[in-house]
């Protein structure tokens, strides 16, 4: 099976794709700078899947820490044969107070990668690259669901990043048949793997609203902020796709097969095609943790849309994949790692 480079490696959405490629019988190398991530994941991959992982610290936008991890996969399984590009910095209201940090991040990381795949890749063979795209592409949708030819726009620097991250690519296919692109535009991930041992491990405040609710449940803060209650939607809260992260991550194994198998380029939503509100959402996680959520209604969060959720029927179509797990599903598996590990990889 191929060696697929995975950037952001020991992030929330790469660790539990990391385990859904080893789990398909590919292998892995993965590269990361840890500044959104902790170590021990590397751990927990290796508990999990009996192998140690093969991975490299460093920084995408460096040249040198990249042709390490291509050695790195040359060494171990014969070469890289695709990269899904996951590094990034993700937090919305950040890039609005450092919207420069964001383009040399996000640009310029993602511009490092492709070359570095350019530069190990033999002149006839394809130059194969999943993107991480976003929902935030969309931004303020004008209908609901969400198709993938929808108007794009961008809201703040962070989504910007994700629209010209999907330009550049494109201008890339464009310029030369060897590139081979899936863009994915995620909906809202949440939930963890199902053995809770890995999951989401926000820094600080979280900024989403599953992280949130899980440390309401867990006693690590007093209530959840509603913001608005006044949205367009049948409680008057903010409705999103919330996507279980383990179909997430069978979805970049199905859309890898696609690039090796289809041999064309791609870009999908992936969703569940379900919105839920922020009153569902809470309720769901005081069902699946028997814990209460208090909620406190608080002033909209500027930005927000009322409603966002996909029309997942190209990803059926095109991938043959689909979301297959709801949201009690999500709570459960957020609640399980939530309580087994209350303070993250921390402990
Ligand atoms: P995450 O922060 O958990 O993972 C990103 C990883 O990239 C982190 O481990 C971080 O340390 C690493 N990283 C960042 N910059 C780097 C650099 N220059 N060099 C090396 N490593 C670097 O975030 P995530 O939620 O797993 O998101 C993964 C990708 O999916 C990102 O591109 C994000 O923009 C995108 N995305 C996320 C969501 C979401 O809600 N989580 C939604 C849509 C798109
Ligand atoms: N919300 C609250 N209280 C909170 C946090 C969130 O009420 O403490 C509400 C928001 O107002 C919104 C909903 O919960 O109505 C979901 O908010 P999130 O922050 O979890 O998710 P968003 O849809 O705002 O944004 C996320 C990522 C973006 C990405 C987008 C689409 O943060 O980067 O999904 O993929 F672009």
């Amino acid at each position: 099976m191929p060696c697929i480079l995975l950037t952001g490696a020991t992030g929330y959405i790469a660790s539990h794709t990391w385990l859904a490629l080893l789990e398909a019988g590919w292998d892995v190398v993965g590269i990361d700078n840890f500044c959104n991530s902790s170590p021990r994941v590397l751990e927990r991959l290796a508990e999990l899947s009996g192998r140690v992982p093969s991975f490299v610290e460093g920084d995408v936008r460096d040249a040198q820490s990249l042709d390490r991890a291509f050695a790195l996969g040359q060494q171990r399984w014969g070469g890289v044969q695709a990269v899904v590009h996951f590094a990034a910095l993700k937090a919305v209201g950040e890039s609005t107070e450092k919207p420069l940090e964001y383009f040399a991040n996000n640009i310029g990381g993602l511009v490092a990668t492709c070359q570095a795949l350019q530069r190990h890749t033999a002149a006839d063979q394809p130059l194969r690259m999943v993107f991480s795209s976003s929902a935030t592409v969309y931004g303020k949708p004008e209908q609901l669901p969400i198709r993938e030819d929808a108007p794009l726009s961008a809201t703040n620097p962070y989504g910007a990043t994700k629209l010209m991250g999907e330009q550049i690519l494109a201008e890339l296919q464009r310029c030369d048949a060897r590139w081979l692109i899936a863009s994915l535009r995620y909906f809202n991930p949440v939930g963890a793997h199902p053995s809770g041992r890995i999951g989401e491990d926000p820094r600080g405040v979280p900024n989403n609203l599953m992280p949130y609710v899980a440390q309401v449940a867990v006693g690590q803060r007093e209530r959840l902020n509603v913001f608005g209650q006044d949205y367009d939607t049948p409680d008057g809260t903010g409705v999103r796709d919330y996507i279980h992260i383990c179909d997430l991550a069978d979805g970049h194994v199905a859309a890898l097969r696609h690039l090796f198998e289809q041999g064309r380029s791609l870009t999908v939503n992936l969703g569940t095609g379900r919105g839920y509100s922020v009153l569902e959402v809470a309720r769901a996680y005081e069902k699946a943790s028997g814990r209460e959520v208090p909620l406190h209604f608080a002033p909209r969060r500027p930005g927000d849309v009322d409603a966002c959720y996909a029309d997942p029927t190209l990803a059926a179509q095109a991938l043959g994949w689909r979301a297959r797990r709801d949201i009690d599903d999500m709570c459960a598996d957020s609640w399980r790692w939530q309580s087994q590990n209350p303070r993250g990889f921390n402990g």
